[in-house]
This record gives structure tokens, C-alpha cells and sequence, in this order.
């Protein structure tokens, strides 16, 4: 790929404001990886790039996945008539514990990874599970794929089967001190490690600190769910009583702080201390709405969190949510949030264009600058055929909803990740 060239087509993304901007038949101008900036025509310094026309398509940022479990892959659209607690038992620790083997995990980890690089995710935050040769064949899978991802081994070391238990706090960080050498030694460029304790009640308060510690000194990022389904989080208040709330279990072990990067994936039930505590540290929230809607967890005030300024972002949490198809998760996310106004009077809806903005922008500010087409973004795009779906006559904002509602893979037809192009299909 030359190191400066321009694409053209509709360009549609978002602004800091959360407002969709529209660029019809413009040029992004991309040099070394990183957006230059967009243009109605190219200026006459640029006018001997090469230019990639993509005619009638349109070309958005690439979306971002902030939550999903790789794991999980096999197991999208099954048990889901089961809450979480009981959809952990029954389905998704006895799927976890097959990755012990690594001819299983290799022959799944590639299936997900063929669908991942096949639709709009351009960048993910990725939960593998306790296994290090698995998470560690999953992470070169994902070097090979162009995409950009942070995956965490799984650590859990309490509450849970013994097929899928480490073996106490020593073991566990051990484990994951060595699964982080392992890592450093393979010089990745596109996939980072995080880590990535299940959520408290499956690790006990020593492998907390412990992984606290190493979050602190060794300035990883961390990922974990919290407040998610109301019975976990009574069981929290009955496994911390001395905590004032959930994410303060967190950040009483230096998980969730000003100090490291951090995810938590749902959120739907947080006190206003914890969204405030969020707020303060820059902490991310990776909202789930299909995952949310499977196992009848509830909904997330997600307008209310984001109008305090809560970094935030989508995850399609498979296998609780059934799909990867980005485009969708953004719909159902406005469609939930606007549940949530129907029940309850002082909550109000996202926007087509907020959903957008999470799924893009929002989600790719754990990345840095990433996931729109400012100067100085990261140059991460997917260009959109949309004939499948659009009738005549229809504008261009009639045509970028529909892409929520209507759009999948099938609409695909290049993506680019940091300026390089991914090959979509093996
Ligand atoms: N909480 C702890 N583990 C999980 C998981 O695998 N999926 C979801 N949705 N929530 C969790
Ligand atoms: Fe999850």
C-alpha cells in the first residue's frame, strides 16, 4: 500500500459532539495509517495520490467491539433462555473448560476469527479463558487477521467448577505473569495483552490485589464485567459487605483507578457514586444491549451515563449476545434505551446518531484516536455497498439508517485498519 492515498466515496462519521457528519462524494486522505483529513476535492498538493474510488458506497469508521468473549464463539444463540448466573453454570463454564485443549480451541478461535475479520470490527477487546497455550493460539490468530485487539487470559480462582478453577491467587497471577512473558516474547503489533478477572465473584480477594498490583506497576489495562444481572449484584454485597458498592471492590484493589486503562463491561444497575467513580478515573463502559436483552438482565441507562460523560462504548458480549454484526448491535441499542424511557419517566433515549457515535467513536477512544475521520485518527474504515438494501430515490441519511437495521456482513466490501487493507475472506 502506498504510504499516502486517498479513498472517496460517502463519508459519514461522527463529531466530538456525538453528531453524524455527512461527506458525500469526498475523499479521505490517509497517509501513513493516520487520517489527513476529508475533502470535497483534494487539494492540489495532494492531486497525484492515488485515489481508491468506491463510487456510490458508503464509508464509515471502522466499529469497535469494546466486550466480547471469543470462548463463547460456539455457543452464540444457545441457553439463553436462562439468567446469567445459571447460563454461566449450565452453558458457558463447561463450553470454557474445552479450551484445555488446544486442538479444540484452535478449530474455534479460527471460525471466530473468519467472522470477526469478515464484518465491521475493525478493533476489539477480546476475553479468551484461563488456558495460556489457547489465549496465546487465539492472540497469534488475531496477528495474522490485521485487526488491532486486546485479549486477556481469563483469571478466576473461586465460585466456580474445578475443570475451570485456578489454583489458588499464587497460581493464578503466576499464571498470568506467565502468559504476559509469553506475550512480550511473541513482539506482536496489533494485539495487546489485558487483564482480565472474570468478575469478583469468581476471584477471590487476594487474586484481586494481586492482579490490582500487577495492573499498577506493570501499567496494563483491565477488563471484567460489572453490575450486570441484579442477583450478582446481591452476591457481591454479601462477598464485600465492607464495600461501599461493586466498583468499589474494584478500585479498592487498584483494578479500576485513574492510573490504568480500564473496561467494565454492562453497568446497568451502578449507585450514582460508582457512575461517578467511572466518571473520575475515565473508566470505559462497554454497553450490551443484546446481551442484556438474551439474559434478561435489564437495560443500561446508557443516555443518562453518557451525557455524564462516562467514556463508553458497545460490546456485542458474544455468546450472551448472539452476534458480531455491529451494524445491528446499534439499532438494538437504540431500541433498548428506548424501552427504558417507556418505563421510567426521567430516563431518555440514544439517538440513531449517539448509537453510531459509541459504536465508532466512542469505543474507539480506549484505542486513542481512533474511530472517526479527524486528522490524526487512526485511518480504521469500512466501505459499505448498500445496494442490497436501498430503493430509489433515498437519501443519504436514509440510507446510512438503514444500514443499522438492515446491514450485515453481506454489505461489506473492504475494510482497512490503520490505513492497511484486510483481506476479509481466508
Ligand atoms: N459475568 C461473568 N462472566 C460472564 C460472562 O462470561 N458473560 C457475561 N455476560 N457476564 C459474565
Ligand atoms: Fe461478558
Amino acid at each position: 500500500m502506498h504510504s499516502i492515498f486517498a479513498l472517496k466515496g460517502h463519508l459519514i462519521d461522527c463529531d466530538h459532539n456525538k453528531r453524524t457528519r455527512f461527506h458525500p462524494n469526498s475523499y479521505l486522505l490517509i497517509e501513513q495509517g493516520l487520517c489527513v483529513g476529508t475533502f470535497a476535492q483534494l487539494p492540489d498538493c495532494y492531486r497525484h495520490v492515488p485515489v481508491i474510488d468506491y463510487g456510490d458506497k458508503i464509508i464509515v469508521p471502522g466499529f469497535v467491539d469494546l466486550h466480547l468473549h471469543a470462548s463463547q464463539y460456539a455457543n452464540r444463540g444457545l441457553g439463553l433462555d436462562l439468567e446469567l448466573l445459571q447460563w454461566l453454570e449450565k452453558y458457558t463454564f463447561p463450553q470454557e473448560g474445552k479450551f484445555a485443549d488446544l486442538h479444540y480451541a484452535r478449530t474455534i478461535y479460527a471460525a471466530f476469527c473468519r467472522e470477526l475479520i469478515r464484518g465491521a470490527i475493525t478493533r476489539a477487546c477480546i476475553f479468551a479463558t484461563i488456558h495460556i497455550p489457547a489465549s496465546l493460539c487465539l492472540m497469534d490468530m488475531l496477528e495474522q487477521s490485521g485487526l488491532i485487539a486486546y485479549v486477556g487470559k481469563v483469571n478466576m480462582d473461586c465460585n466456580c467448577p474445578d475443570f475451570l478453577r485456578e489454583t489458588g491467587a499464587a497460581q493464578a497471577a503466576a499464571n498470568t505473569r506467565q502468559w504476559l512473558t509469553e506475550v512480550a516474547d511473541r513482539n506482536y503489533r496489533r494485539v495487546k495483552p489485558i487483564l482480565t478477572p472474570r468478575f469478583a465473584p469468581s476471584c477471590s480477594p487476594d487474586l484481586l490485589r494481586r492482579l490490582g498490583q500487577l495492573a499498577q506497576t506493570q501499567h496494563l489495562p483491565v477488563q471484567t464485567h460489572l453490575s450486570e444481572n441484579l442477583d450478582e449484584v446481591a452476591w457481591v454485597r454479601q462477598l464485600y459487605p465492607q464495600s461501599p458498592h461493586y466498583a468499589g471492590v474494584y478500585a479498592q484493589f487498584g483494578l479500576l483507578s485513574a492510573h490504568t486503562p480500564a473496561i467494565m463491561a454492562h453497568c446497568l444497575y451502578l449507585q450514582p457514586q460508582e457512575q461517578e467513580l467511572l466518571r473520575q478515573t475515565g473508566t470505559f463502559i462497554a454497553h450490551c444491549p443484546s446481551s442484556n436483552a438474551n439474559l434478561a438482565s435489564g437495560i443500561a441507562p446508557v443516555k443518562r451515563m453518557l451525557d455524564a460523560g462516562i467514556p463508553m462504548g458497545l460490546g456485542s458480549d458474544i455468546g450472551a449476545g448472539h452476534s458480531m454484526n455491529l451494524l445491528g448491535l446499534t439499532a438494538q441499542a437504540v431500541a433498548c434505551s428506548k424501552l427504558l424511557q417507556r418505563q421510567t419517566a426521567e430516563e431518555s433515549a440514544l439517538s440513531l446518531e449517539e448509537a453510531f457515535y459509541l459504536a465508532t467513536r466512542g469505543g474507539g477512544a480506549f484505542f486513542g484516536k481512533t474511530g472517526a475521520f479527524s486528522p490524526g485518527f487512526a485511518a480504521d474504515v469500512v466501505t459499505l455497498d448498500d445496494s442490497r438494501i436501498r430503493l430509489p430515490g433515498e437519501t443519504l441519511a436514509q440510507r446510512w439508517q438503514k444500514l443499522f437495521y438492515l446491514g450485515d456482513e453481506r454489505e461489506i466490501c473492504a475494510k482497512y485498519v490503520a490505513g492497511t487493507p484486510i483481506r476479509l475472506q481466508a
